[in-house]
């Protein structure tokens, strides 16, 4: 179906049941969001009275274009608001996290543990020399551990760089060296579909060069390699925790002081440091999660994500423990051991919310309506969705087959740079299957052309938004001029990378990137990143990479390669290409399919025409060709 075809079908609205607008949070979107504009100081401002200063702020903002400055002089701690705000009001015994691993056994960890584990580890990392602005990276299976060791950074102000562990030896190592981190915390394993995935070799691989990393933290899973301590300078993490005080107080950070950096995908061959700074962070991920997912004291909530991302960065760590419910944490996949784990454990705990990606509910469409009607799923009242477009039938399969007419969804659109939701509904407001809806609070968001011009309802064009926000993107880490690329774009606003287009009724829908950035399987990967992996082969002269739709996984990866002269074309060696980008970056960014050319159309300044090997590919019109080479 042709783009414009479905803006049309998907316009109808689908309002939420009686029971969850009487209890929400928010009832009366459309005055607040008017109220927000109106006063975005004074709205964040009291959202921010709602947690816990050291010192108030003398200032919500100061905006110096591109540079803002959210909260001036304010001091907190962002761990003394996810944690010991709640444990000293009464929640010491409240369960947090619920981690559960592969195998279904789960370690529950209560407010007042929490804090004891993440003081301990605090005063473990001082005591290994690390201190207030050291930059510390985390490769960890999803499990409770790799919050506690964000967390315990972020106590003593050290800045949290979290490495997805699915990334491999390549990936870890131009992150772990870009932030120069002075530690590296992971474990010996995760697992995957029953499969352990050796972590801890691979980080001894990536900091092999790296004289920088002063220590690593190893979580010895099963206890099993005491000896190697020694030689590599390896503290072990439930060590570290029980030799330390378990008296912490939080480190004064300013509001501006920073919490964490994320790398994330570009269209150049290097991912950019995201840095995200505390308060404005705290504050943002604190409203969201309490008002998009209308979180309420006794809730039971889920985020299926990765800490490693994003979204498990202000999703399953910092905005639900900011209000202090409790989360599920699951290391695994969604369809192991069997396809129906995720409704299982959703009956089991009484999941009120849950949040995840279009990609999962594609592949467990595809395993039958029969699975999810085998367990009881009434405790649902919000379902989140994230990470890439929601195609209707996905939206209306998990609407009826999981929330069963009972919960609303809420389409989150959001990126790595904006730390927290951008555009969604809340669950009072009526939703559109495909459109993520409306502007959060404090946000205004246009769709335009270039120039900055916006669009006419229903046309497609670049989405933008409009004004700085708490939770925005600072700079990226050591390069400020790719941090006022977002910015200078399109003059006077932040350019997102998407393509948008907005009904009459001002529903936004988000049609996908407008630059040389895929989303694969709700994983976002820079053409340029997969392509200098592919060159790492020995055989390889020069690669191009373009996405191609797929039904699951939203685009799947497509690569166009040259080989060096005395290579000859074989299904042998595109085994072997694929191999290196396992190697190099992980198994997510693994082409799909490879073609071996002869040579790729670039444009005159050298520039690869992805674009129009796409429209090749896809049997396109092939569009403006007037800077072709040849
Ligand atoms: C890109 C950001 C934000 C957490 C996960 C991804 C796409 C994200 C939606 C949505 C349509 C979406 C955009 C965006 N995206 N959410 N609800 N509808 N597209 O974070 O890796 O920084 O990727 O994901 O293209 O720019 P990320």
């Amino acid at each position: 179906m042709e783009k414009a075809d479905l803006l049309l079908k998907v316009d109808e609205k689908y309002y939420p049941p009686q029971e969850i607008v009487e209890q929400a949070w928010i009832k009366d979107y459309e005055s607040l969001y008017k109220q927000s504009i109106e006063d975005r100081e004074g709205f964040y401002s009291k959202i921010a009275e709602e947690l816990e200063w050291f010192q108030k702020w003398d200032k919500v903002l100061e905006w110096n274009y591109p540079y803002a400055k959210w909260f001036i002089n304010g001091k907190t701690n962002i761990t003394y608001n996810c944690i010991d705000r709640h444990v000293k009001n009464g929640k010491r015994n409240k369960v947090a996290f619920i981690s559960i691993d592969e195998e279904g056994n789960e370690k529950k960890v209560t407010y007042g543990e929490l804090l004891d584990l993440v003081s301990r580890l605090a005063n473990g990392l001082k005591s290994l020399g690390i201190k207030k602005g050291d930059r510390v990276s985390i490769y960890m299976p999803n499990t409770v551990e790799a919050a506690i060791a964000m967390l315990a950074c972020a106590r003593i102000g050290a800045i949290h760089s979290v490495v997805f562990a699915g990334f491999s030896e390549g990936a870890l190592k131009i992150r772990i060296d870009d932030a120069k981190a002075k530690a590296v915390i992971t474990a010996t394993y995760t697992k995957r579909r029953g499969k352990k995935i050796p972590l801890f070799p691979t980080v001894k691989e990536a900091i092999k060069d790296l004289d920088f990393v002063e220590k690593v933290i190893l979580w010895d899973r099963d206890n099993e390699l005491s000896e190697e301590y020694e030689e590599h300078n390896v503290v072990d993490f439930y060590k570290l925790i029980k030799n330390s005080s378990k008296d912490c107080p939080p480190e004064i950070q300013d509001a501006e002081d920073p919490l964490f950096i994320l790398y994330t995908s570009g269209t150049t061959g290097k991912p950019k440091g995201v840095l995200h700074t505390t308060g404005g962070y705290m504050v943002n991920t604190y409203m969201t999660s309490k008002y998009v997912f209308d979180l309420k004291e006794n809730d039971i909530y889920w985020c299926t994500a990765d800490v490693g991302w994003i979204t498990g960065h202000s999703y399953i760590v910092y905005g639900p423990l900011a209000n202090g419910v409790t989360s599920i944490m699951m290391e695994g996949v969604p369809v192991y051991p069997h396809p129906g784990i995720w409704w299982e454990y959703v009956e089991k705990y009484g999941v009120n919310v849950f949040y995840t990606a279009p990609t999962a509910i594609r592949m467990l469409m595809r395993f039958g309506d029969e699975i999810p009607a085998k367990y009881d799923l009434s405790s649902l009242k919000v379902l989140g969705s994230v990470g890439e477009p929601i195609n209707p039938e996905a939206w209306l399969w998990y609407y009826k087959n999981i929330g069963r007419g009972k919960a609303v969804i809420v389409d989150t659109w959001w990126q790595t740079e904006t730390g927290a939701h951008m555009i969604t509904t809340v669950p009072s407001y009526p939703a559109k299957p495909g459109k993520a809806g409306k502007p959060m609070f404090g946000i205004e968001v246009a769709v335009v052309d270039k120039q900055g011009n916006p669009m006419p309802p229903n046309q497609v064009g670049h989405l933008v938004i409009k004004n700085p926000w708490p939770s925005m993107l600072r700079t990226c880490w050591g390069e400020p001029e790719r941090y006022e690329k977002y910015w200078n774009e399109i003059p006077g606003y932040y350019s997102a990378g998407d393509l948008a287009a907005i009904d009459e009724e001002g529903y936004i829908m988000v049609v996908g990137r407008a630059d040389d950035v895929l989303s694969v399987a709700g994983h976002r990967i820079g053409t340029a990143e997969v392509e200098s992996a592919i060159v790492e082969n020995h055989a390889v002269t020069e690669a191009a990479v373009i996405g191609k739709p797929n039904e699951i996984k939203g685009e799947s990866i497509k690569a166009f390669v040259i080989l060096k002269e005395g290579y000859q074309p074989s299904e042998e060696l595109k085994e072997r290409i694929k191999d290196t980008v396992r190697e190099v970056l992980g198994p997510i960014a693994v082409p799909d399919e490879i073609e071996f050319v002869d040579k790729l159309p670039k444009t005159r300044s050298g520039k690869i025409m992805r674009r129009l090997l796409k429209a090749r590919e896809l049997g396109l019109e092939i569009g403006d060709t007037s800077t072709l080479e040849e």
